[in-house]
């Protein structure tokens, strides 16, 4: 009598990937994936997560306690994103299901973007591209769109993780900038040597930068960590620029701010209830505004789906997620 083959475990990849991913998932699982991308509602991811032992995610399902409770199978939640404010960790801890994020892959990327929006919005890049594209220049002038520096000024950071001190070494070595950072925890000797990065207040930070970049995790602490009372206190010349996630800035009170000038410019790639974006910073011209893209470089987005199909591989073949985001004290069994 021939052997019975062993029954693989099933996974779900909720959005389009790199076929390839799905490809290389296929070689341990029975694969679930959707590619045509459809918008899968909540009640339709949780039907398709039955029977799952994993589900490859983007960022943007939220994993919690209920969801856990009617998807009894799931072992492991694998984000292809760094943030991971998608999971309710304390939910995923009490059922014993690991959560995993996509760190390091795409630090030197997101940093990147992060500078991009700052020259452009210092510069103003799109401000003058709309400009030129309307058929607006006709002559040279001393002022057209004369911006603010950005090399040889001081930078401020808030949020210093892997993506923060990235941007810090390209301030520093780079722009010659003279860089100020808040944490919640200050980093080590070596590590600010290294980033040439001062620790200081988030008051002196908000005080002293030129140019303002938030690069912290979303939190319910973190929600609106950037409002009114904190606009109020940077320069008017100042730039602020949000690659971290929505919320942690008021977006109104940031319209605001750009409107009035109490701020001169900003460059935003996350929006409170993205993909909705406030309508008060679609109305200012002072603010450059992109599709949540700071990691969207092909070689990085392909080694973000990769990390997180290495995780449900390396978790579901041998017990073991390579990035995990949490430790529960008792695992799910596999059923
Ligand atoms: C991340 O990885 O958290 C980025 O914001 C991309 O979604």
């Amino acid at each position: 009598m021939a052997a019975a083959s062993p029954v693989r475990p099933a996974v779900l990849v909720a959005r389009a990937i790199f076929p390839e991913t799905v490809q290389r998932l296929r070689a341990h699982f029975a694969v679930e994936d959707n590619p045509d991308d459809a918008e899968w509602s909540r009640a339709e991811l949780i039907r398709r997560l039955q029977g799952k032992a994993g589900a490859l995610l983007t960022g943007t399902q939220r994993i919690d306690d209920a969801l856990l409770r009617a998807c009894p199978t799931l072992r492991i939640v694998a984000n292809m994103t760094v943030g991971y404010n998608n999971f309710d960790v304390a939910a995923l801890d009490a059922h014993g299901v690991v959560g995993t994020n996509t760190p390091d892959v795409l630090t030197e990327t997101t940093a990147d973007f992060g500078f991009a929006l700052l020259l452009a919005a210092a510069r103003r890049v799109t401000e003058s591209e709309h400009f030129l594209r309307a058929g607006r220049w006709t002559r040279w002038s001393y002022d057209l769109f004369a911006g603010a520096e950005v090399h040889g000024t001081t930078l401020g950071i808030l949020g210093m993780g892997r993506i923060g001190q990235a941007i810090a070494r390209r301030g520093a070595h780079g722009f010659g900038m003279r860089v100020l950072y808040h944490n919640r925890t200050r980093l080590d000797a070596t590590i600010e040597a290294d980033c040439r990065a001062t620790y200081v207040s988030k008051a002196e930070l908000l005080r002293e930068a030129d140019h303002l970049v938030l690069v912290l995790p979303y939190t319910p602490q973190n929600h609106h960590i950037i409002g009114a009372t904190e606009l109020a206190q940077m320069k008017p010349t100042a730039v602020l620029v949000n690659i971290a996630r929505g919320g942690i800035v008021d977006d109104a009170a940031l319209a605001e701010a750009l409107r009035t000038r109490r701020i001169a410019a900003a460059g935003l790639d996350v929006f409170e209830g993205e993909p909705a974006v406030h309508p008060g910073l679609l109305e200012v011209p002072n603010v450059v505004l992109t599709p949540h893209i700071a990691s969207a470089t092909v070689r990085t987005r392909r080694a973000m789906a990769d990390l997180a199909a290495d995780n449900l591989i390396a978790f579901l073949t041998q017990g073991r997620a390579l990035t995990p985001v949490n430790a529960p004290r008792e695992l799910r069994m596999a059923s």
